[in-house]
């Protein structure tokens, strides 16, 4: 059974190929067009396909558009309302159910050889819920909230033996992820994009507006919810990103956040009710908030919670290929990571220096010498394996430099002409994490909790301890990713540090580096003292002498 999955109705279109329920490939557009998230969400561009990263998944699996089982498509325009209907007021909303209902047509021109009729229509949230529990092992319960789907912001309900149970949905216009996305906005950065931003924000606040606005965003204890965007005006004057921040928009930040974090743990124990799973599973753009997702961790009588790391709705064209193979009664098998994306082999990698004309070594220490590169205060850009699905870095495409310098967090935020606001996350070894982190999941693979640095270790690893104490941390193994567990153990041999400040390998508006030429760029561009390409090491000072 090969089902390909496909992203392609508001953001971060992104392809993902399941073969007889196992995930093969996966990718999003961004990552190959090079333009940030894809595109922008507006109707008018609800019709173009992640194509690249289609034709990607297929050649990956050397399969032709023919020889598809199916193409699940993330979005139903039959359960689409008129904009009217759902208390929303884009004039345009129409298009995007148009450009929908013709999605069969469009994908049968993108890939040709395809029988449109092969083309199956999976619900927003049924595909968003169906990349969290589909894609671990066993039942769970799951949690979906996200901006919009086609007529509801929210799904919770229950995988048993593959097949979900819808428990509870709210519809438009009540929307967590629509008042954060508002939010972003009014806070002075790019709505659909920055809602990360105001997350960070808001640890430099007090939420001394959260009464005010609880009548706008909480729990109605039916396992739904209240959520209707407040007059912001009333809080705080809308903010113009001028690089600086605090004050009532941090206060605004950390409110709105607190009251979204009340709601997770509030929705969460009324599933928890309905259920009595031990595991439960969360996508869903909201699900991309870790601080939210460590209080439902702390406080929700949940034992386990798996959050799928492409969370956004990228992770809707895994989450619909799985669904349509679990509908087909192919059972999916467990996800086995987030490096699910483009590799080259490491003769393929000299080959791209070669061609560069970058002088590089191949040493047989590789952890040895960019720890001691590290240790010596070097920024180190590092590509290895297969790119990461989703939007963090997990050592595949990372930016890595020493924690223990408090410079270092100003430094890279430079590096990658990001705000200082802004911090910068750890990788730790998995069998090291307990020592110096406490207060969230072990392991935690993909940076999607945050942790508390225990206090003894907040003075040795400045660079990656939030202002509020706090880290958001990549356990580390090396059965996941050898290489980079070997050079965290080198780096701790000479800093007695089993820690690296990890950021993604990317600069400010750009999306993650995939291909070996976007490292060159990024290494040719940015002030980055070593670059690692597999096996292969390149140093600045020998590639610009050259
Ligand atoms: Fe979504």
């Amino acid at each position: 059974m090969r089902v390909l999955g496909v992203n392609a109705v508001f953001h971060d279109p992104a392809a993902a190929l399941v073969v007889d329920g196992s995930v093969v490939a996966a990718a999003e557009e961004e990552r190959f067009s090079r333009r940030k998230h894809g595109k922008r969400p507006v109707p008018f561009a609800a019709w173009e396909l992640p194509e690249l990263a289609m034709r990607w998944c297929l050649s990956e699996a050397g399969l032709e558009p023919a020889d598809l089982d199916a193409v699940a498509y993330s979005y139903d325009a039959s359960w689409c309302l008129p904009a009217e209907d759902m208390g929303l007021s884009d004039p345009w909303d129409h298009l995007r159910t148009t450009y929908a209902e013709k999605a069969a047509g469009f994908l049968a021109t993108a890939l040709p050889g395809l029988d449109r009729d092969k083309v199956v229509m999976v619900r927003h949230h049924v595909a968003h819920a169906a990349s969290a529990g589909l894609a671990v092992a066993g039942d769970s319960s799951v949690l979906v909230l996200d901006g919009r789907g086609e007529r509801a912001s929210h799904l919770a309900g229950r995988y048993v033996d593959g097949k979900l149970d819808v428990l509870a949905t709210t519809d438009l216009p009540d929307s967590v992820g629509l008042v954060y996305e508002s939010l972003t906005e009014h806070l002075g950065f790019l709505r659909s994009s920055d809602e990360f931003k105001v997350m960070a924000l808001a640890s430099y606040g007090e939420p001394r507006f959260a009464d005010a606005l609880r009548e706008h965003l909480h729990a109605t204890g039916d396992g739904r919810y209240v959520a209707r965007e407040p007059d912001w005006t009333r809080f705080a004057p809308r903010r113009v990103d001028d690089g600086t921040w605090g004050g009532a928009h941090a206060d605004l930040a950390a409110s709105v956040q607190l009251l979204v974090e009340e709601l997770l743990v509030d929705l969460a124990t009324w599933l928890h009710g309905r259920t009595g799973d031990r595991v439960l599973t969360m996508a869903g753009g909201i699900a991309l908030n870790c601080v939210a997702n460590s209080r439902v961790w702390r406080e929700s009588p949940f034992e386990e919670v798996w959050v799928q790391p492409a969370s956004g709705d990228s992770g809707t064209a895994l989450g619909a290929a799985l669904q349509v193979s679990a509908d087909a009664g192919v059972r999916p098998q467990p996800m086995p990571g987030a490096d699910l994306g483009r590799s080259w082999s490491d003769d393929e990698l000299a080959g791209w220096l070669r061609t560069a004309r970058v002088p590089f070594t191949t040493p047989d220490d590789l952890a040895g010498e960019v720890a001691d590169v590290l240790a010596g205060d070097g920024v180190v850009a590092w590509f290895d394996g297969r790119a990461e699905f989703g939007p963090r870095a997990l050592g595949r495409r990372s930016l890595m430099a020493h924690p223990g310098r408090a410079e270092n967090l100003e430094r890279l935020n430079d590096v990658k002409g990001r705000e200082q606001f802004r911090p910068v996350a750890p990788m730790v070894l998995a069998e090291r994490a307990q020592e110096i982190f406490t207060d969230g999941p072990f392991p935690s693979p993909y940076m999607l909790f945050v942790h508390t640095v225990r206090p003894e270790w907040r003075e040795r690893i400045p660079a990656v301890t939030h202002v509020d104490g706090t880290a958001r941390i990549q356990t580390v193994d090396a059965a996941g990713t050898p290489r980079v567990a070997a050079l965290l153990e080198a780096f701790a041999e000479r800093t007695g540090l089993p820690v690296v400040v990890n950021t993604s390998l990317n600069t400010a508006g750009r999306p993650m580096v995939d291909d070996p030429r976007d490292a060159l760029e990024l290494f040719g561009s940015a002030p980055v003292d070593v670059l690692v390409l597999g096996p292969h090491l390149v140093r600045r000072a020998d590639a610009f002498a050259a």
